[in-house]
């Protein structure tokens, strides 16, 4: 897929708020610092699209893009949203300021019609942490699709990445019969780009 324009479009805090629903919507989510924004822009092509920070917390509300791509040279366009959240986890955060979260993300989760896909980053530097098994558990709780996404497979031993790899995919083998799908990505040395944008070609297309 070639990635033919990407804009900003709106930031919301509420769904009522976000773009009128009327394209497939990919939205990516993880913990803070994780790297949703890195990745978003690495996809896109576009350095600065999607604001990163090397302070957790930089993303507070939910920020819209529009993409149009097309599958070849002189193919058939399609439109669709890209969606950078605010990640969880941040330790900084006030009991307040994580119920907004919880309510504005839930929300945003569960009601928004469109959305076709939830990519959910994991650090790949990281054994498998609790925040990260627990909201997983939660989409497969609410239906909603989602895939997983390592990040930062470029910070760390190629062997240490793969076996934190395993030991998620293990962790959730315990309880599911199903694993979901997985990417391995690195922002900084753009890995993951071709298979994910493949990937969205192919739900686009459904
Ligand atoms: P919040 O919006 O705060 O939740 O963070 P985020 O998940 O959007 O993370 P962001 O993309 O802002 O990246 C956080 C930090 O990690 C930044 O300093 C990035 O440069 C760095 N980073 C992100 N992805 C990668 C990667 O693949 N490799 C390396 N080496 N650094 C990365
Ligand atoms: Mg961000």
């Amino acid at each position: 897929m070639k990635i033919n324009s990407a804009k900003y479009l709106i930031s919301s805090a509420q769904i009522k708020q976000c773009p009128k629903p009327d394209r497939p919507e990919y939205a990516f989510i993880g913990r803070s610092n994780v790297g949703k924004s890195s990745l978003i822009n690495m996809i896109t092509g576009q350095k600065a699209l999607a604001k990163t920070s090397a302070t957790p917390g930089k993303t507070q509300l939910i920020n819209h893009f529009e993409i149009e791509s097309s599958s070849a040279e002189k193919g058939p366009k399609s439109r669709w949203f890209l969606v950078d959240l605010p990640g969880y986890g941040y330790a900084k955060r006030s009991q307040s300021e994580r119920a907004r979260w919880e309510e504005m993300i839930n929300g945003y989760l569960r009601k928004r019609e469109n959305l076709v896909q939830v990519f959910v980053l994991i650090d790949s530097r990281h054994t498998p942490q609790k925040n990260d098994l627990e909201f997983v558990s939660q989409l497969d709780h609410w239906k909603v699709n989602f895939s997983l996404v390592f990040t930062k497979t470029d910070k760390e031993k190629p062997a240490v990445v793969a076996r934190n790899i395993q030991a998620f995919l293990d962790k959730l083998k315990e309880t599911w019969q199903f694993l979901p799908r997985h990417f391995v990505t690195s922002a900084e040395k753009k890995l993951g780009r071709d298979e994910l944008l493949q990937f969205i070609e192919n739900c686009n297309k459904e």
